[in-house]
């Protein structure tokens, strides 16, 4: 493990500073690439967006029927918005990394099935994806950082998924791990991070229905930047919960701890629901930031899911649920 004291300096200061800095920087990035004001040709060329996106052997499986138990009360996000700011530090520690995450290369896409299970297998992301029925969900994502946006996010519970992994009893938590292949992620170079990126959930909360895995986004297999080929959606967590491009999932009885609990442990928690009543160590959490408006509104308890999540958490005491 990396501690942050191991680290040079400057690393961690422009670690920190990230979330505020970009934060500010926002508005002047959106209004200078004029987004409202986007032809239908300058859309086609961003990544992941109609003309220059590779062939997608799964492409026949999207738009995948929609879920109506999942609704919004506000607006989609706009794809040309939320395709060019994105957190995939494997690709760079700022916003702007879509161009970058095309180099992520995702075929062949193993995924290692491993620990507490009856049996330990491995599966190729084109076969899993074929193997439970795909829907789409329209979900909202708060990230710690105090902005937030809404996607139609495609893909399966993760539910099933445990299911198709079969967990002895002794399983506990399921530990999640994003590919760590320097040569294809920049990103990964800077050693002084604690890859590969390791998330975790609880199994109550694996088996939740709202915790979904997500294989595609505005009714298309996953852009690169977004997590191609597979990543998790927890949607009453903070973002950072939702690890992308997974390569390795673990049935273990450790609770495991996950990259940004390594770099900052009072700062970015095991648990990370979302409450507006709890601040972060350095900013408030009681607002948001649109992305697609840069208007602010109020976050909401468990960023609006409280019915389906918050009996997760009513017998958990002495923890800090909610950074
Ligand atoms: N997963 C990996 N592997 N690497 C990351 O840097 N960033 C997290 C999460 N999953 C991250 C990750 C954070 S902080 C957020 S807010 C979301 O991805 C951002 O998802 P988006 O880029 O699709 O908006």
């Amino acid at each position: 493990m990396v501690s942050i004291h191991q680290r040079p300096a400057w690393t961690i200061a422009e670690a920190q500073a990230t979330p505020e800095d970009v934060f500010f920087n926002r508005r002047t990035l959106l209004k200078s690439f004029g987004f409202g004001a986007l032809s239908a040709a300058a859309i086609s060329t961003l990544p992941g967006i109609g003309r220059g996106a590779e062939p997608d052997p799964t492409a026949d499986l999207y738009p995948a029927t929609r879920n109506t138990l999942y609704k919004l009360e506000r607006d989609i996000t706009p794809e040309e918005i939320n395709s060019r700011y994105n957190n995939f530090y494997e690709f760079g520690s700022h916003k702007e990394i879509s161009q970058e995450a095309q180099s992520l290369i995702v075929r062949p896409w193993d995924i290692s099935i491993d620990g507490l299970v009856e049996k330990p297998f491995t599966i190729a992301f084109d076969d899993l994806v074929r193997r439970i029925p795909l829907e789409e969900r329209l979900y909202r994502h708060r990230c710690v950082e105090a902005w937030s946006m809404t996607v139609p996010w495609s893909g399966f519970p993760l539910a099933a998924l445990v299911d198709l992994a079969k967990p002895l009893s002794g399983a506990k938590y399921i530990r999640f791990e994003t590919f760590n292949d320097p040569d294809m992620a920049s990103g990964l170079k800077q050693v002084w991070y604690p890859w590969p990126y390791v998330e975790g959930v609880t199994m109550a909360e694996a088996r939740n229905d709202l915790a979904f895995m997500v294989t595609g986004a505005y009714g298309k297999p996953l852009a690169k930047q977004f997590g191609a080929p597979i990543r998790l959606a927890l949607p009453w967590k903070y973002g950072f919960k939702s690890i992308k491009s997974i390569r390795k999932i673990t049935f273990t009885d450790e609770r495991p701890t996950s990259f940004w609990e390594q770099i900052a442990p009072n700062e970015y928690g095991f648990w990370a629901n979302v409450n507006p009543g709890v601040p972060h160590a350095r900013w408030s959490q009681k607002q948001e930031r649109v992305l697609e408006t840069g208007l602010y509104i109020q976050t909401r308890m468990f960023n609006g899911y409280g019915e389906q999540v918050a009996d997760l958490y009513k017998d958990i005491k002495d923890e800090r649920l909610y950074t």
